[in-house]
């Protein structure tokens, strides 16, 4: 199969795919539904997430979701630290081996949660990813677009306390959708945006029909 390349650093193999989206819209569901069809084509599918996605970055998750006050640079230093890690350590070995990896969030998370919501700035944010990352960009980024008031709601029947981001307050997770908007209407190319409140089946079908070149497989 034909592959395209990163834009810097090694070129790996593999596929990489990210997945995004504000919180409850659904984003583990359908790694899982891709994950599954992949494997069924005799594909090497990694899944994973940030942050926590290693070790270290499991006690960076715990420290940036749950721990006590983090202010919004050292926030954005903590993602990027876990990012660093987990590209260094999990994602660029796969890719190295061909397989495809399947991300819960990747740089794009940061650029929207830090550089919009927390009001850093988009292309300090992502500058800073770029250099923890050595400038790794997905092949391809599904954006699970929702509104938050409908994401946040889902998430409202978990036992779970919300975590700090996802009491930011509606205002952040508002600039945080438009964020992830613009700047996938910006690179077409990327993103694939899909409307996170149509059927699970209809979401995976769309998802699928993006991919499927990248692997080589007919959908
Ligand atoms: P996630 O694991 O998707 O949340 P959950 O498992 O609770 O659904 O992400 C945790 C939170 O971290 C989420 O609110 C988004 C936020 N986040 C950032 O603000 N910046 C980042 O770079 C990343 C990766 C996540």
């Amino acid at each position: 199969m034909s592959l395209p390349t990163t834009p810097s650093g090694p070129s790996p193999t593999g596929v990489f795919c990210s997945f995004e989206g504000g919180d409850g819209v659904g984003k583990s569901t359908q790694i899982e539904l891709l994950a599954a069809w992949l494997r069924g084509h005799g594909l090497e599918v990694l899944t994973t997430r940030e942050p926590g996605g290693t070790e270290l970055g499991l006690e960076l998750r715990a420290a940036v979701l749950h721990g006590g006050h983090v202010s919004a640079r050292t926030e954005a230093l903590l993602y990027a630290t876990d990012r660093a890690h987990h590209v260094d350590t999990v994602v660029r070995p796969a890719l190295e081996r061909g397989g495809v990896v399947l991300t819960d969030r990747y740089l794009d998370s940061s650029v929207a949660y830090q550089g919009d919501g927390r009001a850093l700035g988009a292309s300090e944010v992502e500058a800073l990813s770029l250099w923890a990352t050595e400038g790794l960009i997905p092949h391809v980024t599904v954006l699970l677009d929702l509104d938050p008031e409908v994401g946040l709601a889902r998430l409202a029947h978990r036992s779970a306390r919300p975590d700090r981001l996802e009491s930011a307050g509606m205002d952040f997770h508002h600039r945080t959708r438009a964020a992830y908007l613009a700047r996938a209407a910006a690179d077409p190319g990327r993103w694939l945006v899909v409307d996170a409140a149509a059927p699970v089946e209809e979401v995976a079908a769309a998802v699928r029909a993006r991919v499927a070149p990248f692997v080589g497989v007919p959908t």
